[in-house]
């Protein structure tokens, strides 16, 4: 496994995506992204992307949001797709048509040395939850914004609130 430059306190996440977990969710993918479409359509909708525009996807996974933000900002813009999981990093490279201008690098948010100042847009399905200070990896991915950068993402609320985890538990 080829690890990331990552921030101590996130160390137990990068175990995590790169051990059996992480190859399961990669393996699993496919049937992930049928079930989460309509979210990615969501954080396209309200990303608001344009052609020529600059994108980070953190915690981008195997890649599903990094090639749909890439068809909106095709062809002179271009995607950043920035993830700690190799397993969830190789399948984004298969799955990426060549022709998108879409990039993927092993990395975590928290301390990749982004360029400063030159993303339009900061996207995310599922990829903000799991910074162990989350302060600290948004200042370091705030610094790659251009002062009119945005934000779009989607993030679960706690358990208790979210249908999605509870309903099939109140069932069993
Ligand atoms: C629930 S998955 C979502 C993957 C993808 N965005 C999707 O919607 O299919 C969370 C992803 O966040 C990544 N991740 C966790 N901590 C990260 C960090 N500090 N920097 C970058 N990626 C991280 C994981 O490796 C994993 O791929």
């Amino acid at each position: 496994m080829d690890a990331p430059a990552s921030h101590d306190r996130n160390a137990d996440q990068v175990a995590y995506w790169n051990g059996p977990a992480g190859q399961r969710w990669a393996d699993r993918q496919a049937a992930q992204d049928v079930l989460l479409k309509p979210v990615a359509d969501l954080v396209v909708d309200r990303a608001k992307l344009k052609p020529g525009e600059r994108v980070i996807d953190v915690g981008c996974g195997s890649g599903a949001t990094s090639i749909a933000f890439a068809r909106e900002v095709a062809p002179s813009g271009r995607v950043l797709g920035v993830d700690v999981s190799d397993p969830m990093l190789a399948r984004a490279r298969k799955a990426a048509p060549k022709d998108l201008p879409v990039d993927f690098v092993l990395a975590d948010g928290t301390v990749y040395p982004f360029e400063p100042a030159s993303f339009d847009v900061l996207a995310s399905r599922f990829g903000v939850m799991f910074f162990a200070d989350p302060a600290l990896s948004f200042a370091n991915m705030r610094k790659a914004l251009k002062p009119t950068g945005r934000l779009a993402f989607a993030c679960w609320r706690e358990p208790r609130e979210n249908p999605f985890f509870m309903a099939p538990l109140a069932a069993a």
